[in-house]
């Protein structure tokens, strides 16, 4: 996730066993093919054996762009810097991005979906996998099924749907069984994204998409533990407790102390503050710290804020006996 899920969340977030794979940010392509450094900033892992986390989890590299020829050059590019697998982003719903045509904006014209992949299984020639990212539509639903069908004609070996238009951006409800409808179209498989914050919400995605994968995006950050709980309920039929504060405020340390070796101070504040609010969403204790130390904004108060006590209610405890 562009801005939000980097090389160093890719290796925290991969530590406990749960997830299958990993995606990078997208690597934006334009026109010409990019040079290598811009591949290894978006894809440290390029030179980590296996193309993978330090726990061993492959990482896919993104490439997001309209112009068939520019991603096939960046593609080569991409294989020969060592990539083991290639997505492709139909999915972003930015309006920079479309504005500059790619993302959903070409989800207009299967036709363009199917080129774009079949430009990039083209210049791999088969030695790794392409796989597309989509979400169900740009204003409408209309051509999903289409577009589905044209990456699979293009090659793609797998599908990643977010159940959701570019015009619904990220507003509930995600509509999973659209997902189904799409399986029944396309032979390769297809992954189930969008709005999976919790096992249940994994277990509706499952029911009403039929698909048994997700790709987990917000909630992943909200609650580090969801892809290990999936994964523990795939394998045992049995719920994890929930997260405690323990791990995830050790894991916001450990964010920092990597990120520190190579940004500003005051980057990595605003890093700890971002994830700390997308833990907030599915957390108390996450939501009191955040209040407590959002107009934080030096590094070692915020994450000492970690570990102090705080009130559990800050007004009236201001408020003399
Ligand atoms: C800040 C942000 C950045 C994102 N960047 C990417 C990206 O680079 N590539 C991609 O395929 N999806 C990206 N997405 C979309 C997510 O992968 C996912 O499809 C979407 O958030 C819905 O899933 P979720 O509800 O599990 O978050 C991004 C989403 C957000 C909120």
């Amino acid at each position: 996730m562009e801005g939000v899920i980097d090389a160093v969340t890719r290796d925290l977030l991969t530590r406990t066993p749960g997830f299958d794979w990993a995606v990078t940010e997208f690597v934006r392509v334009v026109d010409a093919p990019l040079p290598p450094r811009v591949f290894r900033r978006h894809c440290p892992e390029l030179d980590r054996p296996g193309v993978a986390t330090p726990a061993g989890v492959p990482v896919h590299l993104q490439l997001l762009g309209a112009d068939p020829a520019a991603l096939a050059a960046n593609a080569r590019q991409a294989l020969h810097l060592g990539a083991r697998s290639l997505d492709l982003n139909f999915g972003c719903p930015a309006k920079t991005v479309n504005r500059h045509d790619g993302g959903a904006s070409l989800l207009r014209d299967p036709g363009r979906v199917e080129a774009a992949v079949a430009a990039v299984q083209g210049a791999v020639g088969g030695a790794i996998p392409v796989t597309a990212k989509l979400r169900l539509g740009f204003a409408d639903r209309r051509l999903a099924l289409a577009c589905a069908r044209a990456a699979e004609r293009g090659g793609a070996a797998q599908l990643v749907v977010h159940a959701r238009t570019r015009h619904e951006g990220y507003r509930p409800p995600a509509h999973w069984e659209w997902l189904a409808r799409i399986r029944h179209r396309v032979r390769i498989p297809v992954v189930a994204n969008g709005d999976i914050w919790t096992l249940e919400d994994y277990w509706k995605a499952r029911t009403l998409s039929g698909c048994r994968d997700v790709m987990l995006g917000r909630g992943a950050l909200a609650d580090p533990w969801l892809a290990p709980r999936i994964r523990h309920w795939q394998a045992t039929g049995e719920r994890l407790p929930a997260t405690p504060w323990r791990v995830r405020a050790e894991l916001l340390r450990d964010f920092a102390a990597a990120q520190r070796s190579t940004l500003p101070e005051r980057v990595v504040t605003a890093l700890v503050k971002q994830w700390l609010s997308h833990m907030r969403s599915r957390d108390v204790e996450a939501a009191r710290r955040f209040q407590a130390l959002k107009r934080c904004t030096a590094l070692d108060a915020l994450l000492a804020g970690l570990e102090a006590p705080i009130p559990r209610h800050p007004a009236r405890a201001a408020t003399p006996a």
